[in-house]
């Protein structure tokens, strides 16, 4: 049975939660593979909002497993709390936490802020999840990982060991106030005691599920440029959110990855610092990102917005192997007389072959644009594709062309029914079936 992976294709929040939820249908586990709760992906069924940030967008459909996998890191509070918020959700035997995915401890939140707080203009604007001290400490060999919080005397020395230096770095070099030892430990051992159910070797679980030919899905969290080898390095998050993820962050080997989903929006967004070439500064900005609620999912913090860049859109194609892409927010763009494509980068008037690797460059690049006559007509309760507007399927196309690659789902809503589905594409039937 095919497997693949959904992955953001820009700087995350995408879409991609609302596609998880909706390809899920033809999936039977959906498995978290990076990220932690940084991530908010938000799925909406019958006008019903809900927004998850560490659970798989699959969650919703009662016939599916869920699974977060190795590669993640867990705040067990925001877990916990994630889990009781789902309610009339029953998730027990549903959801499976991986034993070996990293603990997010409170030092690693004071740290992330104390840090955030120092770098002053240049600090990267993170979402103060703890994300980048926790995976630090996961490469750095110091981590605690959520199977140390079923053996308590494991968990404390651990934690000990760690509180030894994180306070250290805290008080002296912060000037913050220290941690306490026995309230970390009391809670997080609470903690373990409430999750323990969840928790077991998922690498041993999702290797038995495709041999027992199951289908998977692998729930991407941010996006490409937003990936620590792949992205706007320094202003990145701290795993692999292209698809190359996916296999570390599960256990699961190369070959039982069949195909790539990449999910773009129909223009760009991006939360927090770093370049972002077809940036809007204008009236144009606050149009899209009223239209389209464009606020973090998990920080509230308005998004920045600009123009579609197919440069970005080429170099996902490339570091993630895509497959097709979904494009989303499609009606967002319903009310603009012109929408413009990025169609390359000029530096000091060349033009450039690749998606520039030296900030310093990306910084000054001038994006290259054409122009498209928008479609000035409501395109939210379009059902199928022949009835989009001519000049939105002209749109697309050109975004397809650019790319690289087909487009296989048109969403032009936040709801799970607003959905486009090109039933004649090939490469998404033989993903989907
Ligand atoms: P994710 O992080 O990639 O899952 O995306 P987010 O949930 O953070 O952000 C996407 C936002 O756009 C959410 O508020 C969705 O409900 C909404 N959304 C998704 N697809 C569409 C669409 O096609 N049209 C509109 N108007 N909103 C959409
Ligand atoms: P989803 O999965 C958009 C951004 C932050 C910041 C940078 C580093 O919903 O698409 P971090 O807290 O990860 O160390 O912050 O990454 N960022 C996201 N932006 N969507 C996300 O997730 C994000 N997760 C992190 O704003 O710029
Ligand atoms: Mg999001």
């Amino acid at each position: 049975m095919p497997n693949a992976v959904v992955v953001g294709t820009q700087w995350g929040d995408e879409g991609k939660g609302k596609i998880v939820d909706l390809l899920t249908e033809s999936f039977d586990v959906v498995v978290r593979y990076q990220g932690g709760n940084n991530a908010g992906h938000t799925v909406i069924i019958d006008g019903k909002k809900t927004v998850l940030h560490l659970i798989p967008s699959g969650i919703l459909r009662s016939d599916k497993m869920c699974v977060i996998g190795n590669g993640v890191v867990i705040d067990p509070d925001a877990l916990w709390g994630e889990i009781q918020g789902l309610g009339g959700v029953s998730l027990r035997d549903r959801l499976l936490v991986s034993n070996r995915a990293h603990l997010i401890m409170p030092y690693h939140k004071a740290i992330e802020s104390a840090e955030e707080t120092s770098r002053g203009a240049a600090k990267i604007g993170t979402t103060n999840r703890g994300i980048g001290p926790c995976y630090e400490d996961k490469i750095g060999r110091r981590g605690i990982r959520v199977g140390d919080l079923l053996q308590p005397s494991l968990f404390l020395s651990s934690l000990q060991s760690n509180l030894k230096i994180k306070n250290r770095i805290l008080a002296d070099l912060y000037g913050e106030d220290p941690l306490d030892e026995a309230s970390i430990y009391s809670h997080y051992v609470e903690l373990g005691k409430q999750l323990a159910p969840f928790i077991q070797d998922t690498v041993e679980y999702l290797s038995k599920a495709c041999e027992d030919g199951k289908n998977i899905l692998l729930e991407g969290a941010q996006g490409t440029l937003l990936d620590i080898d792949h992205g706007t390095y320094p202003f990145v998050t701290s795993s692999n959110a292209s698809a190359g993820g996916a296999c570390s962050g599960t256990g699961l080997g190369p070959a039982s990855i069949h195909g790539v989903i990449g999910i773009t929006k129909a223009y760009t967004t991006r939360v927090g610092s770093g370049p972002f070439p077809t940036e809007l500064v204008d009236g144009i900005a606050d149009h899209i990102r009223e239209r389209g609620a464009e606020y973090g999912a998990t920080t509230g913090r308005p998004r920045r917005c600009g123009w579609f860049d197919a440069v970005v859109g080429r170099y996902a194609r490339l570091v993630n192997g895509l497959t097709t892409l979904v494009v989303t927010k499609l009606d967002c763009l319903d009310q603009l007389e012109e929408i413009k494509i990025c169609t390359g980068y000029r530096d000091e008037g060349n033009l450039l072959k690749y998606f520039p690797t030296d900030m310093g460059i990306l910084n000054k690049v001038e994006p290259v644009f054409e122009t498209h006559p928008g479609w000035m007509e409501d395109t939210s309760s379009i059902t199928c594709h022949g009835d989009l507007p001519e000049k939105a399927k002209a749109y697309l196309d050109r975004i397809a062309t650019l790319v690289g690659t087909d487009i296989s789902i048109i969403s032009i809503g936040p709801d799970r029914q607003s959905t486009i589905v090109l039933e004649e594409s090939p490469r998404l039937r033989d993903l989907i079936g």
